[in-house]
């Protein structure tokens, strides 16, 4: 077995998960094939955050199968990821072609596992270790202008909708000479911006006597030579301070946005879902970070039709999304999702009533976004590049420092990397055009 392929589901924190197992496998000898239907390991890393991603899985599993016999290929099908570590065995049970089955804090196994399938056993493992370490083998990166860095695993939070803290496990942070080594080794083999990740940033460092918390990381990461951009994600509102925003103001390398999930503007809902904040506290932590950097915008998750939100809890929703005006906004129909708190909750609203307020949703941030655009054209904004874009030519592609798609002219050469001021010419439903030279 020589080829292998993954698929990723699921959030940015998974995304780093299978650049590790990609690692694993390459330091065992495989490489990355151009397509599934070449190679000879296929892993799908899953999510289980909501019914619909989890269901994706199980079709895919059983078109892979399918491709298989159509093409007589030895196949080996791995299941890692969210999926994996709630079905275990049972995903084994269910579908007999399935060779392994590795969970969220298993990736180490891999290379075990590969002999173990190499003489024909089938294996699952989904133990997490509980001895309050979060440890993760270095690993090369592939050649990108950006680097994702987990800094914690987990959470604590036990929101009552979600099934994080049992696919992931206990919250806990990494030493932050561990991530500090990990951002250097990026930055050295070209990596520009380096986007930190954890279910809950603002709980960095619990459990770790010597550590000083998510904002001292923070500063060090921004202080790091090399480093020109810096993201996090995400911020629980509840843990959220000040001094984050203090920070963010004296190093302007670390972008003006931040993700803090709102999930819904009624009081009555935030507590059914045990968020541990109301919609006040909420926009007081904006109005205070806005004084303190007027440039700052956020972004949020919504969740649509949780048990028993009236149309009242949902316009305290739409309001708020008037209100704050988001930077970006993800939105998603409730999924009930097993051995969750809400599980015992009646999931009452009807799909179509979630799926219109959804789209009423939708529509609003949409006005917001091109207003705030639509006002911004001719203005200089900095993109950070990423090569040419799919157009080719002489245009060029790369992101805004609020992480938008931003597509450029430019008359001579743009290398990636390079962080540039681009005039805005244009503004499309998913992207931004703009201009280098003129
Ligand atoms: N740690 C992050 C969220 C991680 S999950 C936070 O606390 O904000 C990503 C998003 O998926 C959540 O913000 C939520 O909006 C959505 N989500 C989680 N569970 C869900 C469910 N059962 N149904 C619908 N959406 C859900
Ligand atoms: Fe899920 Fe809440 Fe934890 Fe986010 S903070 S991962 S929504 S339990
Ligand atoms: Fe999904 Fe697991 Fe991330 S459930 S959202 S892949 S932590």
């Amino acid at each position: 077995m020589r080829s292998y392929y993954i698929h990723t589901y699921g959030c940015q924190m998974n995304g780093y998960d299978s650049e590790r197992i990609a690692a694993t496998l390459e330091s065992a000898g495989m490489f990355s094939a151009a397509s599934p239907d070449e190679a000879e390991l296929v892993i799908l890393n899953t999510c289980s955050v909501r019914e619909k991603p989890q269901h994706k899985v199980e079709s895919h599993v059983g078109k892979l199968r399918q491709n298989q016999i159509n093409a007589g290929l030895p196949l080996k099908i791995g299941i890692m990821g969210c999926v994996a570590q709630q079905e275990g065995d049972n995903f084994l049970k269910r579908f007999p072609y399935v060779d392994f089955v590795l969970g969220t804090d298993n990736i180490d196994m891999l290379p075990y596992a590969l002999n173990e399938i190499a003489s024909g056993k089938r294996l699952s493992e989904t133990a997490m270790y509980g001895d309050g370490k979060f440890h993760i083998l270095p690993f090369e990166r592939k050649d990108s202008v950006s680097a994702y860095v987990t800094i914690m695993k987990g959470c604590d939070n036990f929101c009552s909708y979600c099934v994080v803290p049992y696919v992931r496990g206990r919250e806990k942070s990494r030493s932050q000479r561990e991530i500090l080594d990990e951002v250097k080794r990026a930055v050295h083999s070209g990596v520009k911006e380096i986007v930190l990740l954890g279910q809950n940033v603002n709980s960095y460092g619990k459990g770790i006597p010597d550590e000083t918390g998510f904002a001292g990381l923070l500063r060090s990461v921004a202080e790091t030579d090399g480093v020109c951009r810096v993201r996090f994600v995400t911020s629980h509102p509840k843990d959220f301070s000040e001094e984050i925003v203090r920070i963010m103001a004296y190093h302007p390398n670390i972008c003006p946005c931040i993700h803090m999930p709102l999930q819904s503007g009624s009081d009555e809902i935030l507590k059914k879902m045990n968020r541990g904040y109301t919609y006040s506290g909420y926009r007081d932590k904006i109005v205070a970070a806005k004084e303190i950097l007027p440039d700052i915008l956020f972004s949020s998750d919504f969740i649509l039709g949780f048990p028993g939100e009236t149309d009242e809890d949902f316009e305290h929703t739409f309001d708020a999304v008037r209100e704050i005006e988001y930077e970006m906004i993800f939105a998603f129909k409730y999924s009930v999702r097993p051995g969750t708190k809400a599980e015992l909750f009646k999931d009452n609203v009807p799909d179509e009533v979630k799926t219109a307020r959804l789209q009423r949703l939708i529509e609003a941030q949409e006005r917001i976004i091109s207003k705030r655009y639509e006002k911004m054209i001719g203005a200089k904004l900095r993109v950070l590049a990423d090569g040419v874009s799919k157009r080719g030519g002489n245009v060029y592609t790369g992101r805004t420092e609020h992480n938008r798609v931003m597509n450029f002219r430019s008359d001579s050469p743009v290398k990636q990397g390079l962080i540039v001021d681009v005039r805005l010419t244009e503004v499309k439903r998913n992207s931004l055009y703009g201009e280098l030279n003129k």
